[in-house]
Protein backbone atom coordinates (compact mmCIF):
# COMPACT_ATOMS: atom_id res chain seq x y z
CA UNK A 1 0.00 0.00 0.00
CA UNK A 2 1.50 3.06 -0.60
CA UNK A 3 2.46 5.59 1.62
CA UNK A 4 0.63 9.07 1.94
CA UNK A 5 4.20 11.33 2.34
CA UNK A 6 3.87 14.93 3.93
CA UNK A 7 1.50 17.19 5.45
CA UNK A 8 -0.87 17.97 3.31
CA UNK A 9 -1.53 13.63 2.74
CA UNK A 10 -1.57 13.55 6.55
CA UNK A 11 -4.13 15.67 6.64
CA UNK A 12 -5.93 14.60 4.18
CA UNK A 13 -6.05 11.17 5.18
CA UNK A 14 -7.41 12.75 8.41
CA UNK A 15 -10.64 14.12 6.76
CA UNK A 16 -11.44 10.89 4.26
CA UNK A 17 -10.84 8.35 7.16
CA UNK A 18 -10.64 10.18 10.87
CA UNK A 19 -11.03 6.99 12.86
CA UNK A 20 -8.45 4.74 10.77
CA UNK A 21 -5.71 7.40 10.84
CA UNK A 22 -6.28 8.28 14.29
CA UNK A 23 -5.90 4.63 15.31
CA UNK A 24 -2.79 4.48 12.90
CA UNK A 25 -0.95 7.17 15.21
CA UNK A 26 -1.64 5.71 18.40
CA UNK A 27 -0.35 2.17 16.97
CA UNK A 28 2.84 4.59 15.78
CA UNK A 29 2.92 5.91 19.42
CA UNK A 30 2.59 2.50 20.95
CA UNK A 31 5.59 1.35 18.51
CA UNK A 32 7.40 4.08 19.99
CA UNK A 33 6.75 3.60 23.58
CA UNK A 34 7.49 -0.45 23.04
CA UNK A 35 10.75 0.89 21.98
CA UNK A 36 11.52 3.09 24.75
CA UNK A 37 10.47 0.73 27.37
CA UNK A 38 12.70 -1.80 25.75
CA UNK A 39 15.92 -0.28 25.59
CA UNK A 40 14.97 0.92 28.92
CA UNK A 41 14.97 -2.15 30.01
CA UNK A 42 18.28 -3.58 28.34
CA UNK A 43 16.39 -5.93 26.11
CA UNK A 44 17.98 -6.09 22.46
CA UNK A 45 14.83 -5.16 20.12
CA UNK A 46 14.92 -3.15 17.31
CA UNK A 47 11.92 -1.93 14.73
CA UNK A 48 12.44 -0.06 11.49
CA UNK A 49 10.49 3.03 10.12
CA UNK A 50 6.41 2.89 10.70
CA UNK A 51 6.43 0.68 13.57
CA UNK A 52 2.93 0.48 14.92
CA UNK A 53 1.62 -1.62 17.52
CA UNK A 54 -2.34 -2.17 17.69
CA UNK A 55 -1.95 -5.03 20.47
CA UNK A 56 0.62 -5.63 22.44
CA UNK A 57 4.30 -6.79 21.93
CA UNK A 58 5.86 -9.16 24.50
CA UNK A 59 9.57 -9.50 24.32
CA UNK A 60 11.85 -11.69 26.76
CA UNK A 61 14.98 -12.77 26.70
CA UNK A 62 18.87 -12.23 26.03
CA UNK A 63 18.69 -12.56 22.07
CA UNK A 64 17.75 -10.23 19.54
CA UNK A 65 14.76 -9.62 18.16
CA UNK A 66 14.85 -7.43 14.58
CA UNK A 67 12.01 -6.02 12.77
CA UNK A 68 12.30 -4.50 9.44
CA UNK A 69 10.21 -1.10 8.14
CA UNK A 70 6.68 -1.43 7.87
CA UNK A 71 6.01 -3.73 10.56
CA UNK A 72 2.67 -4.07 12.52
CA UNK A 73 1.44 -5.42 15.38
CA UNK A 74 -1.74 -6.22 15.49
CA UNK A 75 -2.70 -8.31 18.02
CA UNK A 76 -0.53 -10.09 21.35
CA UNK A 77 2.87 -11.62 20.05
CA UNK A 78 5.42 -13.00 22.03
CA UNK A 79 8.88 -12.89 20.39
CA UNK A 80 10.95 -14.73 23.15
CA UNK A 81 14.70 -15.57 23.07
CA UNK A 82 16.35 -17.94 24.87
CA UNK A 83 19.91 -17.61 24.35
CA UNK A 84 22.55 -14.04 24.03
CA UNK A 85 22.92 -15.68 20.58
CA UNK A 86 19.44 -16.13 19.46
CA UNK A 87 17.93 -13.70 16.59
CA UNK A 88 14.38 -13.26 15.34
CA UNK A 89 14.81 -11.36 12.44
CA UNK A 90 11.25 -10.32 10.56
CA UNK A 91 11.44 -8.30 7.09
CA UNK A 92 9.79 -5.31 5.84
CA UNK A 93 5.93 -4.74 5.81
CA UNK A 94 4.69 -8.20 7.64
CA UNK A 95 1.97 -8.40 9.74
CA UNK A 96 2.04 -10.09 13.08
CA UNK A 97 -0.66 -11.43 15.05
CA UNK A 98 -0.91 -13.43 17.95
CA UNK A 99 2.72 -15.17 16.65
CA UNK A 100 4.82 -16.51 19.70
CA UNK A 101 8.01 -17.73 18.74
CA UNK A 102 10.74 -19.51 20.67
CA UNK A 103 13.97 -18.85 19.82
CA UNK A 104 17.50 -20.30 20.77
CA UNK A 105 19.13 -19.66 17.07
CA UNK A 106 18.10 -18.23 14.38
CA UNK A 107 14.40 -17.73 13.26
CA UNK A 108 14.06 -15.34 9.55
CA UNK A 109 10.84 -13.79 8.29
CA UNK A 110 11.17 -12.68 5.15
CA UNK A 111 9.28 -9.33 3.72
CA UNK A 112 5.89 -9.01 3.29
CA UNK A 113 5.09 -12.31 5.33
CA UNK A 114 1.14 -12.54 7.24
CA UNK A 115 1.49 -14.32 10.74
CA UNK A 116 -1.42 -14.97 12.64
CA UNK A 117 -2.01 -16.77 15.65
CA UNK A 118 0.89 -19.25 15.73
CA UNK A 119 3.99 -20.59 17.17
CA UNK A 120 7.30 -20.69 15.31
CA UNK A 121 10.01 -22.40 17.09
CA UNK A 122 13.83 -23.37 16.45
CA UNK A 123 14.05 -25.60 19.35
CA UNK A 124 12.10 -28.31 21.00
CA UNK A 125 13.02 -27.03 24.72
CA UNK A 126 13.35 -30.81 25.77
CA UNK A 127 15.11 -33.77 24.97
CA UNK A 128 12.49 -36.72 23.64
CA UNK A 129 15.28 -38.79 25.95
CA UNK A 130 13.58 -40.10 29.15
CA UNK A 131 15.95 -38.28 31.39
CA UNK A 132 14.69 -35.22 29.76
CA UNK A 133 13.89 -33.56 33.02
CA UNK A 134 17.59 -34.33 35.04
CA UNK A 135 19.77 -34.46 31.47
CA UNK A 136 22.70 -31.99 30.98
CA UNK A 137 22.16 -32.69 27.39
CA UNK A 138 21.52 -29.43 25.27
CA UNK A 139 17.75 -29.90 23.60
CA UNK A 140 17.28 -30.16 19.47
CA UNK A 141 17.79 -26.68 18.02
CA UNK A 142 17.46 -25.74 14.06
CA UNK A 143 17.50 -22.62 12.38
CA UNK A 144 13.55 -21.56 10.89
CA UNK A 145 13.85 -20.05 7.77
CA UNK A 146 10.07 -18.38 6.55
CA UNK A 147 10.26 -16.50 3.05
CA UNK A 148 8.48 -13.39 1.65
CA UNK A 149 5.08 -13.23 1.20
CA UNK A 150 4.19 -16.26 3.58
CA UNK A 151 0.80 -16.36 4.98
CA UNK A 152 0.51 -18.48 8.14
CA UNK A 153 -2.61 -18.94 9.70
CA UNK A 154 -4.45 -19.38 12.57
CA UNK A 155 -3.11 -22.71 14.75
CA UNK A 156 0.15 -23.56 12.70
CA UNK A 157 3.52 -24.99 14.48
CA UNK A 158 6.64 -24.31 12.79
CA UNK A 159 8.82 -26.52 14.23
CA UNK A 160 12.96 -26.43 14.53
CA UNK A 161 14.61 -26.46 10.87
CA UNK A 162 11.42 -25.99 9.03
CA UNK A 163 12.47 -23.87 5.73
CA UNK A 164 8.88 -22.55 4.34
CA UNK A 165 8.92 -21.28 0.75
CA UNK A 166 8.23 -17.87 -0.72
CA UNK A 167 4.68 -17.01 -1.36
CA UNK A 168 3.59 -19.79 0.19
CA UNK A 169 0.12 -20.19 2.40
CA UNK A 170 0.58 -22.57 5.70
CA UNK A 171 -3.06 -23.53 6.11
CA UNK A 172 -5.06 -23.71 9.55
CA UNK A 173 -3.77 -25.76 12.24
CA UNK A 174 -0.81 -27.25 9.88
CA UNK A 175 2.39 -28.33 11.63
CA UNK A 176 5.76 -27.71 9.18
CA UNK A 177 8.82 -29.41 10.49
CA UNK A 178 10.64 -29.78 6.62
CA UNK A 179 11.70 -27.91 4.01
CA UNK A 180 8.95 -27.04 1.23
CA UNK A 181 9.18 -25.59 -1.68
CA UNK A 182 8.03 -21.84 -2.52
CA UNK A 183 4.21 -20.84 -4.41
CA UNK A 184 2.24 -23.56 -2.60
CA UNK A 185 -0.56 -24.42 -0.42
CA UNK A 186 0.71 -26.33 2.99
CA UNK A 187 -1.94 -28.28 4.61
CA UNK A 188 -2.36 -30.76 7.68
CA UNK A 189 0.02 -32.40 10.38
CA UNK A 190 2.89 -33.53 9.03
CA UNK A 191 2.21 -30.70 6.01
CA UNK A 192 1.90 -31.65 2.97
CA UNK A 193 1.88 -29.98 -0.17
CA UNK A 194 -1.92 -29.74 -0.94
CA UNK A 195 -2.05 -27.08 -4.06
CA UNK A 196 -0.14 -24.32 -5.85
CA UNK A 197 -0.80 -20.91 -4.82
CA UNK A 198 -3.36 -18.92 -7.15
CA UNK A 199 -1.00 -16.90 -9.57
CA UNK A 200 2.01 -17.61 -8.01
CA UNK A 201 4.75 -19.17 -10.39
CA UNK A 202 4.78 -22.91 -10.77
CA UNK A 203 5.99 -24.34 -7.88
CA UNK A 204 9.46 -26.20 -8.15
CA UNK A 205 10.65 -28.57 -6.28
CA UNK A 206 13.31 -28.18 -3.83
CA UNK A 207 16.58 -27.94 -4.14
CA UNK A 208 18.94 -29.39 -1.55
CA UNK A 209 20.78 -26.79 -0.29
CA UNK A 210 19.65 -24.32 -1.67
CA UNK A 211 16.70 -22.85 -0.20
CA UNK A 212 14.64 -20.32 -1.79
CA UNK A 213 14.08 -18.46 1.43
CA UNK A 214 17.88 -17.71 1.11
CA UNK A 215 17.02 -15.01 -1.31
CA UNK A 216 14.20 -13.48 0.56
CA UNK A 217 15.68 -13.40 4.03
CA UNK A 218 15.56 -9.53 5.08
CA UNK A 219 19.06 -8.09 4.44
CA UNK A 220 19.62 -7.28 8.08
CA UNK A 221 21.62 -3.93 8.05
CA UNK A 222 18.58 -2.56 5.96
CA UNK A 223 15.96 -2.97 8.36
CA UNK A 224 17.54 -1.31 11.34
CA UNK A 225 15.77 2.23 12.20
C1 LIG B 1 -5.45 -21.68 3.55
C2 LIG B 1 -6.91 -21.87 3.21
C3 LIG B 1 -7.58 -20.51 3.02
C4 LIG B 1 -6.92 -22.68 1.91
O1 LIG B 1 -8.18 -22.69 1.37
P1 LIG B 1 -8.45 -23.35 -0.08
O2 LIG B 1 -7.21 -23.37 -0.89
O3 LIG B 1 -9.60 -22.63 -0.64
O4 LIG B 1 -8.76 -24.83 0.25
P2 LIG B 1 -10.18 -25.54 0.14
O5 LIG B 1 -11.12 -24.92 1.12
O6 LIG B 1 -10.58 -25.57 -1.31
O7 LIG B 1 -9.87 -27.02 0.62
C5 LIG B 1 -9.20 -27.97 -0.19
C6 LIG B 1 -9.21 -29.28 0.54
O8 LIG B 1 -8.33 -29.18 1.68
C7 LIG B 1 -9.06 -29.38 2.88
N1 LIG B 1 -8.58 -28.38 3.84
C8 LIG B 1 -8.56 -27.04 3.67
N2 LIG B 1 -7.98 -26.45 4.72
C9 LIG B 1 -7.62 -27.44 5.56
C10 LIG B 1 -6.96 -27.45 6.81
N3 LIG B 1 -6.57 -26.32 7.38
N4 LIG B 1 -6.72 -28.63 7.39
C11 LIG B 1 -7.11 -29.79 6.79
N5 LIG B 1 -7.75 -29.84 5.60
C12 LIG B 1 -8.00 -28.68 4.99
C13 LIG B 1 -10.51 -29.16 2.52
O9 LIG B 1 -11.36 -29.88 3.37
C14 LIG B 1 -10.54 -29.67 1.12
O10 LIG B 1 -10.56 -31.08 1.14
P3 LIG B 1 -11.34 -31.93 -0.01
O11 LIG B 1 -10.65 -31.58 -1.30
O12 LIG B 1 -11.16 -33.34 0.42
O13 LIG B 1 -12.74 -31.44 0.03
C15 LIG B 1 -7.64 -22.61 4.33
O14 LIG B 1 -7.14 -23.94 4.38
C16 LIG B 1 -7.40 -22.01 5.72
O15 LIG B 1 -6.46 -22.31 6.40
N6 LIG B 1 -8.33 -21.15 6.16
C17 LIG B 1 -8.20 -20.50 7.47
C18 LIG B 1 -7.23 -19.34 7.39
C19 LIG B 1 -7.03 -18.70 8.72
O16 LIG B 1 -6.58 -19.32 9.69
N7 LIG B 1 -7.36 -17.39 8.77
C20 LIG B 1 -7.23 -16.62 9.99
C21 LIG B 1 -5.83 -16.10 10.19
S1 LIG B 1 -5.32 -14.83 9.10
Amino acid sequence: MPEVRGRSGVIRKLFTNPGRTMSGAIALCRGQWYRLKYRALGRRFRAGRNFRVYGKLDVRGPGEVVFGDNVAVIEHSRPWTYTREARIVVGDNVLIGSTRFGCAQEIVVGDWCQLAESYIMDTDFHRVESDRRTSSLPPRVAPVRIGSNVWIAHYVGVLPGARIGDNSVVSFGSVCSREYPPNVILIGNPAKVAAPVPGAPAPATVTAGAPSVERSAPAHPTVLA
